[in-house]
């Protein structure tokens, strides 16, 4: 498998990352610091519940992961992610904007796979993997958000899919059995985990032997800002969970996965709009010189 590494440029990406991100108050603010620390979640239970409140919200419609106006997200490319145009399977009503990859494209999927998607939201990577596998196949979605897994479920009643299911769960402890999946897929989900050293060791867990991963994320190369770290804006809107690369690499590893590889992987270039919620022009500036970056990645792995 080659692997790719594309720089997306201020004008192919949006200009905000995630909800919350076009907050005109938000993005004026003149003392990021004093704002950063009173939104930051302290516990993995307070950063759950957070991500599990935004996601909410977008899944009733109540918030968006993107601005209405053009200056925010481009026509063909949404948030962070890849655009679908002509993925068979393919379905508007599950594409909330939330992807930053497609990892269904590099996940090898075979009709009969049994396929779990990671955090499933609305059901988009789900319901082309569903094309991919078809009738003999099946496909299991994990969400946390039960307005999510409701939206994921009544899009998958409307498509007449019996074998499409969704589950309320964590990836932290899922509520399926050891060696029954023949490949798990998530798009840009894991940063969102606290834990991810229990989200891979599950990832494992429910894998058959043989079976493998594609997932595509959000990692970091070089140093990333605490404040940008901790920003509980920048966090449920990818950024702020993620780990650096080699770091994520490398837990895989020790999860027990062969083979792990970056089969895609694009730098992301963070507009002003979005750093300056959280940085001063001159943080900002530091970050910009610095060389660290926020890189989408699509990683595969097996398990032997
Ligand atoms: C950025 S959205 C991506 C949704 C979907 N994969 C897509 O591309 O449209 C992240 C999703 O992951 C879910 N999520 C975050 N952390 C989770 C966890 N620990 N366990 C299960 N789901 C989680 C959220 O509820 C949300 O629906």
């Amino acid at each position: 498998m080659s692997t790719e590494l594309n720089v997306l440029t201020p004008e192919d990406t949006a200009p905000c990352c995630g909800p919350g991100c076009c907050d005109d108050t938000a993005a004026e603010a003149a003392e990021p610091a004093t704002q950063t620390a009173a939104a930051t979640p302290q516990t993995d239970a307070a950063i759950k519940a957070a991500v599990r409140e935004k996601y909410a919200q977008i899944a009733v419609g109540a918030a968006s992961s993107c601005c209405d106006s053009s200056a925010c997200c481009g026509d063909d490319i949404s948030m962070i992610g890849d655009a679908y145009d002509g993925v068979e399977g393919y379905v508007a009503e599950a594409d909330l904007s939330l992807g930053c990859g497609l990892p269904t494209e590099y996940a090898n999927l075979q009709p009969g796979h049994t396929v779990l998607d990671l955090g499933a939201g609305a059901g988009l990577d789900a319901f082309v993997a569903r094309r991919i596998v078809g009738e003999e196949g099946r496909v299991l979605g994990l969400d946390m958000t039960q307005e999510m897994v409701d939206k994921a479920r009544a899009n998958a009643q409307t498509l007449g899919y019996d074998n499409v299911d969704f589950y309320l769960g964590d990836i932290e402890a899922m509520p399926f059995d050891e060696g029954t999946v023949d490949v798990v897929i998530s798009n840009c989900v894991l940063n969102l985990v606290p834990d991810k050293k229990a989200a891979f060791a599950e990832m494992y867990r429910v894998l058959k032997p043989g079976g493998h991963f594609c997932v595509s994320d959000i990692v970091y190369q070089g140093q990333m800002p605490e404040a940008v770290k901790r920003s509980a804006e920048l966090y449920v809107g990818c950024v702020a969970g993620a780990m650096q690369r080699e770091a994520y690499l490398g837990a895989l590893q020790e999860a027990g996965f062969a083979e792990v590889e970056v089969v895609k992987g694009r730098v992301i270039d963070i507009p002003d709009e979005a750093l300056q919620q959280v940085l001063g022009p001159a943080e900002r500036e530091a970050l910009r010189q610095s060389g660290s970056a926020v890189l989408s990645v699509t990683v595969y792995g097996v398990k032997r």
